[in-house]
């Protein structure tokens, strides 16, 4: 169990001027999609979860924009989020929750907190090129250009944050360059923490998760000028058309690798196992039940997958239960009973 005056502080920090109380305070304007995850043939000798050792297991996603503006401004560049639910053969459900951004921001939730106040959104103008080699010259991170039309920004916050805090510096310049993806099945997204999986013959092992789209991996052009709202209506089109496809990849982490630090990478050679296709072939017409009234929690396990250490991780599970309930989401996971 967390620390809940923790939990809430963060849900509170997240809160900005332009959300909405009633929504998500991240990963606000969203859409969802269902479909079904086959396993590869491997998947179960190295996790025993149900998901992985029966053949099709159905599932509701949500694909989000990271941001807590409530007004959709998919062409900024902005972190986007696909939380996965498996909805396993005994009638329960297990979440995999993840972004398109592979190392977080902080090692754990009391430097969250910091980075998040550091973070809030202000007017941005970007910076001039004497600004930028001003930041160069004192080692320090320039700002990006803003996008045409983009007025409000986390970045001069969260780069201040960064420069002051190293652990910060993976996570914000990606998170800086990130842009936006031409459509939510063209962007690969990750869990970050790490998960302690059992496999067939009782091995556990340290291991990260990350969804990669068939379609291949592909952002808009930076110097056009965005169209605000299309996330949405190209995830329509392309399903009525066609699957859209993720594989889960997972990562094997060694010894020596950080398990309880999600701001901190694995070296990229580490053994990747195939582990199943998840489509998605429809949108539900009912957007409102089954997407914003949707509560995910990257706690809600099953057995065969256990949580790390990572404190990060921990305090997720009471700051996304406390979120749900302030703004009348369906009740979370935890909250039943
Ligand atoms: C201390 C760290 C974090 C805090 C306090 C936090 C907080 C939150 C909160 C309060 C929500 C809204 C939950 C709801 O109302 O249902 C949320 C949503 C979300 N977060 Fe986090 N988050 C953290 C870290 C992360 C990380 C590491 C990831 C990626 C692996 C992530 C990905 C997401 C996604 C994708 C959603 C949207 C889920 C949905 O569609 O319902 N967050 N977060």
């Amino acid at each position: 169990m967390s620390d809940p005056g923790l939990a809430e502080k963060l849900v509170k920090v997240l809160h900005r001027p332009d959300g909405d109380l009633a929504m998500r305070p991240v990963h606000t304007i969203g859409i969802s999609a269902t479909g079904y995850f086959k396993p590869t043939p491997i998947a179960r000798n190295f996790c025993t979860a149900d998901h992985f050792t029966n053949e099709k297991t159905d599932v509701i996603v949500r694909f989000s924009n990271g941001s807590g503006c409530a007004v959709v401004h998919d062409g900024w560049s902005d972190v986007r989020g696909l939380a996965v639910r498996f909805h396993l053969s005994d009638g329960s459900d297990t979440d995999l929750i993840a972004m398109n951004l592979p190392e977080f921001f902080t090692p754990t939730p009391e430097t969250f907190l910091d980075f998040a106040e550091a973070a809030k959104p202000k007017l941005y103008t970007g910076q001039t090129p004497w600004q930028k080699i001003w930041s160069y010259l004192q080692l320090m991170l320039p700002e990006r250009d803003p996008y045409p039309g983009e007025t409000i920004s986390p970045d001069e916050g969260a780069i201040g944050f960064a420069d002051r805090n190293a652990y910060s510096q993976l996570g914000v310049l990606q998170a800086a360059q990130i842009g936006a993806p031409t459509s939510y099945a063209r962007a690969a997204y990750h869990a970050c923490h790490t998960f302690i999986v059992t496999g067939a013959e009782g091995v556990r092992r340290w291991v990260r998760f990350s969804w990669q789209p068939i379609a291949g991996v592909l952002n808009t052009d930076p110097d056009e000028t965005p169209v605000d709202d299309y996330l949405q209506a190209e995830l329509r089109e392309r399903l009525a058309k066609e699957p859209a496809r993720f594989s889960l990849m997972m990562t094997i982490g060694e010894v020596g690798d950080d398990f309880n630090n999600s701001s901190r990478p694995w070296p990229p050679h580490r053994k990747r196992i195939m582990m199943g296709v998840l489509t998605l072939n429809a949108v539900p017409e009912d957007q409102i039940e089954q997407a914003e009234k949707l509560s995910f929690n990257p706690g809600l396990l099953t057995p065969g997958i256990e949580a790390s250490d990572d404190p990060v991780l921990k305090m997720r599970i009471d700051s996304y239960k406390i979120s749900s309930a302030w703004r009348g989401g369906s009740p979370c996971p935890f909250s039943k009973g």
